[in-house]
């Protein structure tokens, strides 16, 4: 059973503000990983434990307990409408809880009614093409963006993966942050206001501050946040306070002292952890997150990763590689047809229904629908994917004409010296 708050955070139709949306009628898709009692530790590796870290993404996710255990906060109904009133209307994934939980969202809140203003960070780590999970965090920041008119910051950590990954090299891990870079701006960011850093290439800017981080953190406080072993190699060690520079260095480069907000999943956490412990000692607001969860991948559990390309959907992807993979995608469907048709299919199991509900139905009324038909038997699969496929590819064929643009327009991203 769910705790009393977390049903109240998830938008009980009990909650303070009576909220009825999409997420009341198809709140079995989420709570049905949120509600289950597990005892394991989280970071045990049988039996399709859950594994959350920056690194990796395995099993089942259990999104209550990484709220207890990485002592983050639920997204309440109350910081709901607060944010309802700075954007006009709830955002699409503020609406079906898709963004479940955050640390210190309120204060940077009062803060900005205060007249206090916040900065956005975000990123990627470039290990090779972006796929459609990671646009879920970077559309929401681009939100936030326009609605609060406010400054992001984007890290590129190629010398992140070139770390962790025995066989990357820095070429391409170079290479692919100037891949990925042309992905965030073919979402809209506009150069007045965004910031691309590129971790190889602008590591002056970020090293003074770096150091300071670095400086403040144990060996014994990274090694508890993020599971390292003594064979992990002292780059990687050493890492996590270059991942913390950016939340600091709009100062730097404005000399105004304001709180970042990083919106991201929630398999970025550790990292702020650490660096909201050290924030305070360095004259610096605590970074502010927001959470989201994963868009899954197309086969059974597990969230959309680049090292399982055929799960995932690229951004570069061409029109007949999504139709083949969104066909062999998993789905609750039943064995047959007519089985389907006499009994209905199952859309919490379904990775195709996710697509939707994460991206591709904005319409709450029209994804209702669907999920009535699919229970009902009336939508079979084939139909769900078909549709999916045209939705995906037109959705790709924009981005990637967007993309091809971004390349004329790039450099403007720069952080001029
Ligand atoms: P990376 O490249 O693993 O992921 C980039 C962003 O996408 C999110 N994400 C997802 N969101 C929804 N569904 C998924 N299936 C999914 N997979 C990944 C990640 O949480 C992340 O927000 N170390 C970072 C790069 C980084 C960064 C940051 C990220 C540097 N500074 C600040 C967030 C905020 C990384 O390797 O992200």
């Amino acid at each position: 059973m769910n705790s009393p708050k977390i049903k109240d955070a998830l938008g009980s139709s009990n909650g303070k503000t009576g909220r009825k949306n999409i997420y009341d009628q198809t709140r079995l898709l989420l709570t049905k990983n949120i509600g289950e009692n597990t005892t394991a530790a989280p970071n045990a590796e049988e039996n399709n434990e859950m594994v959350v870290t920056p690194w990796e993404v395995k099993g089942k996710v259990d999104y209550e307990r990484l709220i207890r255990e990485f002592g983050t906060q639920p997204i309440t109904p109350q910081l709901l409408e607060r944010l309802e009133k700075h954007t006009d209307k709830l955002h699409l994934q503020l609406d079906r809880r898709i963004f479940f939980s955050h640390r210190d969202l309120d204060t940077v809140l009062d803060l900005y009614d205060q007249g206090v203003r916040f900065v956005l960070y975000t990123g990627r780590g470039p290990s090779g093409p972006v796929h459609i999970g990671h646009l879920v965090p970077w559309i929401f920041t681009l939100h936030i963006q326009q609605k609060f008119n406010t400054r992001l910051y984007f890290q590129l950590t190629d010398d992140e993966k070139f770390l962790v990954d025995d066989d990357a090299n820095l070429k391409e891990t170079s290479k692919y942050a100037y891949e990925n870079a042309l992905d965030l701006i073919a979402l809209g960011f506009k150069p007045e206001d965004t910031f691309i850093i590129y971790d190889t290439r602008d590591i002056d800017l970020l090293y003074d501050i770096t150091l300071e981080v670095a400086k403040r953190i144990t060996y014994s406080t990274t090694r508890s946040s993020f599971g390292f072993q003594d064979s992990t190699n002292i780059g990687w060690v050493f890492w996590p306070a270059i991942q913390a520079a950016p939340c600091f260095i709009h100062k730097k480069l404005t000399g105004e002292n304001v709180p970042a907000l990083i919106p991201a999943a929630i398999d970025q956490d550790p990292y702020w952890r650490v660096t909201r412990d050290i924030a305070p000692k360095l004259g610096y607001y605590k970074p502010a997150q927001i959470h989201c969860r994963f868009l899954p991948g197309l086969g059974i559990g597990g969230k959309m990763s680049a090292s399982m390309p055929e799960t995932s959907i690229f951004t570069t992807d061409p029109p007949d590689i999504v139709k083949k993979k969104i066909w062999n995608a998993f789905t609750g469907g039943k064995g047959t047809a007519a089985e389907q048709r006499k009994t209905g299919a199952d859309p919490t199991v379904c990775s195709i229904f996710q697509y939707y509900f994460y991206l591709f139905e904005e319409d709450n009324t029209k994804l209702a629908e669907r999920e009535r038909r699919c229970r009902a038997g009336e939508l079979l699969c084939g139909e769900c994917k078909k549709d999916l496929a045209e939705r995906l590819n037109k959705f790709l064929e924009q981005h990637q004409e967007r993309r091809e643009k971004a390349k004329d327009v790039i450099d403007q991203y720069h952080i001029k010296r």
